[in-house]
Formats: structure tokens, sequence, C-alpha cells
């Protein structure tokens, strides 16, 4: 393991941002931590970044305990989600400044800048200062800058989060193939389900200041172990029903499973797995909310007390309207048992 940290717990004031902590990576994975808003994950990147000190725990690089080695010692570098670059220096001088104030040469520093700004796409924006750069280019700049030093680690804080949506899947691409072709560790914390699937090998999921699972995107989501983790992956949001097995099947409360021998337990229904089934349908259920998606439309439901969704493709789909009471079927083969808690 690249980086270990144990049982961490970090508070600010009275408020406890980490409360016992526990991550490990492996060295030249592509590791996601993801989690929603305020759940740790800044605390966390600087933490191991050295920005930030711990109030209790272990915490290991390359190793060897960490915790009182300072920043420089460190050989990682971050990415800040507001890639903040030196406004009155040129691209070239932003990237090259790192190594400057590290005593290299003005010559290699060269070297290694316009190996850099190659690297990211940017050569031919090394002369401009970041004012007349797009925020795409920005962020190249900064991954740029923090790479340049070669470091072993690398952490990056929502990189792609203050990127609009275009920008989002181009960088997406281009973060793995840096990541492949430096094969350097990356740790990136991420509020976005859908980047963490796409591009880690790896994701821990982060939720009020604890990792709550770990596993590849497949694991995470063939086989979620609670409620919350199967509501974290996919999207729309993994429908979470309670089972009761009966004479008669499985009872969800809206619909009984005559035909499936299931225990009593939590059901996980992924939204793809529900379908309109005039033919043979479990049960039926109001439309509340239509969102078009284009290539699919996700219906929200009302069945008795339960609000479901529903991702639908094709025809069909399109001529359902709010207020309609549509037929519905559950996926047999994908129904999901939740690990007891
Ligand atoms: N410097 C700080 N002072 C006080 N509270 C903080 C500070 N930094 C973070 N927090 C709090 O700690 C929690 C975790 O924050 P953070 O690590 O930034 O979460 P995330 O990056 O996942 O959104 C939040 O409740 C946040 O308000
Ligand atoms: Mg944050």
């Amino acid at each position: 393991m690249i980086l270990e940290l144990s049982d961490i717990h970090k508070s600010y004031g009275r408020h406890a941002a980490l409360k016992g902590l526990s991550l490990s990576v492996r060295e030249g994975s592509f590791t996601a931590l993801l989690g929603p808003s305020s759940a740790g994950k800044t605390t966390t990147l600087r933490i191991i970044g050295g920005l930030e000190t711990v109030d209790r725990g272990a915490f290991s690089l390359y190793g060897q305990d960490a915790l009182d080695v300072p920043v420089q010692g460190r050989d990682l570098a971050m990415v800040f989600q507001t890639f903040a670059l030196y406004p009155h220096l040129t691209v070239a001088e932003n990237l090259g400044y790192p190594l400057r104030r590290a005593g290299l040469s003005r010559a290699e520093t060269a070297t290694r800048v316009t190996e850099t700004a190659e690297m990211l796409r940017i050569a031919h924006r090394i002369a401009v200062k970041p004012g007349q750069l797009s925020g795409g280019e920005r962020q190249r700049v900064a991954i740029g800058r923090a790479l340049i030093r070669k470091p072993r680690l690398l952490l990056l804080d929502e990189p792609l989060t203050n990127l609009d949506a275009k920008l989002r899947d181009e960088m997406r691409v281009e973060l793995k193939r840096l990541h492949r072709e430096l094969g350097i560790t990356m740790l990136f914390a991420t509020p976005d389900q859908l980047e963490a699937t796409s591009m880690a090998e790896q994701i821990a999921l982060i939720d009020d200041g604890r990792i709550i699972a770990r596993g590849t995107p497949d694991d995470l989501y063939e086989a979620p172990r609670s409620a919350k983790v199967a509501r974290m992956l996919g999207s729309p949001p993994a429908n979470v029903v309670a089972g009761a097995a009966t004479p008669r099947g499985l009872s969800l409360g809206f619909a009984t499973l005559a035909d499936a021998a299931h225990p009593s337990g939590q059901y996980v229904i992924r939204p793809n797995h529900l379908r309109l089934d005039p033919a043979a349908p479990d049960f039926r259920a109001d439309v509340v909310l239509i969102e078009a998606l284009g290539d699919s439309t996700v219906l929200h439901l009302e069945a008795g007390d339960h609000a479901l969704r529903c991702v639908c493709f094709g025809e069909t789909a399109r001529t359902v309207r709010i207020g309609d009471e549509v037929p519905l079927r559950i996926d047999r083969d994908h129904l999901r048992a939740l690990p007891e808690p």
C-alpha cells in the first residue's frame, strides 16, 4: 500500500469532520474517494497532503509513518478544486514555478515545462497568462503544475466539478490517459458517482467522516452491502424496499412476487430493472414526475406509500403522462437482497 490511514479522527472545534476514517491506496492505482458534500473528502486529502493535522489515528506513506513528515518530504502533489494559478505569470512560468523553487536550473526547467505542456496538450498556450485561458485549459495547467515534479502520488480534489459538462467528459478521458501513461498513483475526491465509476479502478465511499464501503465500481454496484451504498452508486438511485417472506411469496408491500422464493430482508431494485409491462405486471403505480433524458425516461412513481423510480427506454415510455397509473414488472434476475445489517 502506498498510503494507509487508520482510524483517523479530526474535529474542527466541536464539529467532528472525520470519525474514525480508514483508507488504503495501492501503488499505481486510480482511486476515487466518493461521497456527498461535507462527507470529509477535502479534509482527508489535506491530511494526506500534510496541510492538516489529525487528532487521533495512524497514517503511513510509502510504508513509513508519515504523520510528522512535513509537506515537502511527502513526494506528492495536490490539485485543488479551485485550480488557482498565479495570474501575473505565463503558463510556462506557472508550470515551471515548482521546479525553480526546488532549485532546478533554467534550462532543465524549460525542458520539463515543454514536456509537461505537451503531455497536457497545452503547448500552444504556453506564452499566455491564465486570464486568457478557458476553464479547461486552466485546469490542465493546474494539473501540469502538480505533475511537473513527478510526484509519487497525486491528490485531486474534485478536479472536474468546476468545469462545464462537455469539458468534464473530455477531462475524464484525459485523466485516465494521464494515469495510464504516467503510472502514477492517483487519489481523487468527487461527489459524482458517474465520475467515480467511469474513471476509478477502486472506489472508497465516504459518508459522514467514515469510509462505509470500498471495492471496484462493479463490486459496489452489483453487491452493495447496505442501502446507503446501493443508493450512492447508480443513477437514478436504486429503490431499496423491505421484503417479507409469506406463504404467498415475497411481499414488498406494493407487490407480492409469488414465483420468488426469497427470505425476508431488504431488497435493491435498480430503476432499470423495473419495466412497463402491461402483459404480466406485478403491480401498478401512479406516475408523479417524468424526466425525459433523451435516450431514456425516468418515471417517478408512487405505489401505496412507496416512492419508486423506474428507467424506461423506447417508445412506450414517451406516451406516459403524469397522473397515469402504469403496470410494472420487477426483473426477477436482478432482484438483490442486502446482507443482514
Ligand atoms: N477549516 C474548517 N473549519 C471548520 N469546519 C470545517 C473546516 N473544514 C471542513 N470543515 C467541516 O468538516 C466537514 C467536512 O468537510 P470537508 O472535508 O470539506 O468535506 P467535503 O470535501 O467532503 O465536502 C464539513 O462539515 C465542513 O463544514
Ligand atoms: Mg471538498
